[in-house]
């Protein structure tokens, strides 16, 4: 068995004979004296080969290759000149004796240049890329979180409990992954978007704390904080608030920050979700920097600008942003990209106004009334050289415009400040969101999460103003966990049901076994669920899912390693009774 980890030979070991095994990393011929960089799962060894020390044929150390996988023993000795980019820079191994255990084909890409090849290609190869430290390192962070998360769930009298994986569709909302049933033909099995369902029964159940670090798939567009198959900690618990669950969770994310980053983290911070939008024009928002979106609505009434006349009238928001010293940054083919990014976000047009030399200049400058521009430069604290970003448009259109702007130009500008972890609640979620193409209010999280208790008269008669006891947990604008109070009471559920406009008969169907359950005798309960691969990203400072993921699929959800998913053959298809009709 492997004794000693390659990182870990210090100065005390020199004159002391070692086994060590690992990777050929990096190989330097000298002729005579050959240096070879030993890799293992803990970092690297430098190992010198010389005709007159190793008893094994010299030759073969001469023909070895990158990513050999080898096996040394040798005597450590202290180095000529040492390596201070090493935790072993000071020493090396003079090697005795030399296993080559297995050689290495030649490597399809160059594996010590970062960035060079393909994105594909190291997929497809995934296990050679795997074999940077890069990697190494966000696994074991990886798993050091789930170490700390099972140890503060346990400490907690959680149980671990696992759900199935051939399940019924869950009402997450995003589509399924559906599994063939050849004992039930023309029936599928869903994989599940969450243990949603199996949770609150495991509540129904009595076992009032449960939790799972749980696999979920869902069918939906991926992003580079998406992917198709992914991780949650999940976890649920019986006779609890609001408040409770957000301060068990909060006591997690202290443990995590403690043991895997030994950051400690000061209380997390509250927005309501109307606030998260009003000001930062997300349900995310990022915090770590300002730039909030300001109401100018009242300032641009009646303005010589028919433009913000009508969106006034039709009960639309003229909103700003100020991007503090940024008028000189951005010229007009600058705002005509950030216009375009407007419109991507739904928006109509981008305003906008600069201040240089004690002046308003800019598209609208000369439009809007001296003693307007007056008042913006007052409300808004404008200074010379500010650039101010407008939108006028629906409430919800202008938000979501404005926010997008917001980082696009603080990412643009470098103003997010790197080290920071601006954990943040958004609370008070509203129940249900408007759908355009639906033309009806459909339910923002699912359909058992609990209105606020004095909301619930408004269920039937005004639901745009129905707020839930759902809460989203935040980080860095990004949404690391999302969770809510349920319904437990029957009337309130009937109706909930009722405000979704869904039938006796669609209840049934999609989910008649769970409003069964809910019959007998169910604790008011509630839960969360945090993505755990975006909190592995996020600690480990990358914007890219698949580097906290071992194996991970493609934005067009295939796996370039496997080659999954792929077609199956005629009799695989005949016992589960389906027939491929167009595979294009
Ligand atoms: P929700 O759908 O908000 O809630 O998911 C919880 C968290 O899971 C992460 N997440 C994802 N991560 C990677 N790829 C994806 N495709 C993906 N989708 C979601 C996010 C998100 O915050 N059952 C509820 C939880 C509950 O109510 O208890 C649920 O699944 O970080």
């Amino acid at each position: 068995m492997k004794k000693y980890n390659n990182n870990d030979f210090r100065i005390t070991d020199v004159d002391k004979e070692f086994t060590v095994y690992g990777w050929v990393n990096k190989l330097r011929n000298m002729g005579g004296v050959i240096f070879v960089d030993l890799r293992d799962k803990t970092g690297l060894l430098q190992v010198v080969f010389n005709k007159t020390s190793l008893e094994s044929d010299f030759a073969e150390a001469e023909n070895l290759k990158n990513e050999y996988c080898l096996k040394i023993t040798g005597t450590i000795q202290k180095r000529a000149q040492a390596n201070p980019n090493l935790a072993t820079g000071e020493v090396e191994m003079l090697a005795k004796k030399l296993e080559i255990l297995s050689p290495s084909a030649e490597l399809p890409y160059n594996l010590y240049e970062d960035g060079k090849a393909l994105e594909n290609t190291t997929l497809k190869y995934r296990y050679l890329e795997l074999r940077k430290d890069k990697y190494h390192r966000i696994l074991e962070s990886r798993a050091k979180i789930m170490k700390a998360t099972r140890a503060y769930l346990d400490d907690n009298d959680f149980t671990e409990i696992e759900t199935p994986i051939l399940c019924k569709s869950t009402p997450e909302g995003a589509r399924d992954y559906i599994v063939p049933s050849r004992v039930n033909k023309g029936s599928f099995y869903a994989l599940p978007q969450s243990p949603q369902l199996f949770k609150q029964l495991l509540m129904v159940a009595g076992f009032e704390r449960y939790y799972q670090i749980a696999k979920c798939f869902r069918d939906e567009d991926l992003r580079a904080d998406r992917q198709p198959e992914f991780t949650q900690i999940d976890l649920e618990m019986s006779f609890v608030s609001e408040e409770d669950i957000m301060t068990m969770v909060e006591g997690l994310i202290k443990k995590i920050m403690q043991d895997v980053k030994g950051i400690t983290v000061t209380d997390i911070p509250r927005m309501k979700y109307d606030d998260a939008m009003n000001y930062y024009g997300s349900d995310k928002p990022d915090t770590r920097f300002a730039m909030k979106l300001n109401d100018i609505t009242e300032i641009m009434r009646k303005t010589a600008m028919n433009m913000f006349n009508t969106v006034i009238e039709n009960n639309g928001v003229v909103k700003a942003i100020v991007v503090k010293n940024g008028a000189d940054k951005y010229s007009r083919k600058d705002i005509d990209n950030l216009t375009e990014t407007a419109k991507v976000f739904g928006a109509h047009g981008l305003a906008y106004l600069k201040y240089e030399d004690n002046t308003f200049t800019g598209s609208i400058a000369k439009n809007i009334e001296e003693e307007k521009l007056a008042k913006i430069k007052e409300e808004l604290d404008i200074e010379n050289n500010d650039l101010i970003l407008i939108i006028a448009d629906k409430l919800k259109t202008a938000n979501v415009a404005l926010g997008a702007l917001r980082l696009n130009v603080a990412k643009n500008l470098n103003l997010i400040p790197k080290g920071l972890f601006n954990f943040l609640w958004v609370t008070d979620f509203p129940a249900f969101e408007w759908s355009d193409t639906e033309q009806r209010f459909m339910a923002m999280h699912h359909p058992f999460t609990m209105p606020k208790d004095e909301d619930i008269d408004k269920l039937l008669e005004d639901k745009a103003h129905v707020y839930s006891k759902a809460y989203d947990i935040v980080l860095n604008g990004y949404e690391v966990g999302g969770g809510s109070i349920r319904i437990h009471d029957q009337e309130v559920q009937r109706k909930m049901f009722e405000a979704l406009e869904l039938t006796e008969k669609q209840i049934k169907e999609k989910f008649g076994f769970f409003v069964e359950a809910l019959k007998y005798g169910t604790p008011p309960h509630g839960g969360l669920a945090l993505g755990l691969d975006r909190l592995v990203m996020l600690l480990n400072d990358t914007d890219n899912i698949k580097d906290v993921i071992a194996f991970p699929k493609t934005q067009s959800a295939s796996c370039l390693m496997s080659e999954a998913p792929s077609e199956v053959t005629e009799d695989q298809l005949k016992d589960l009774g389906i027939k491929v009709v167009d595979n294009k």
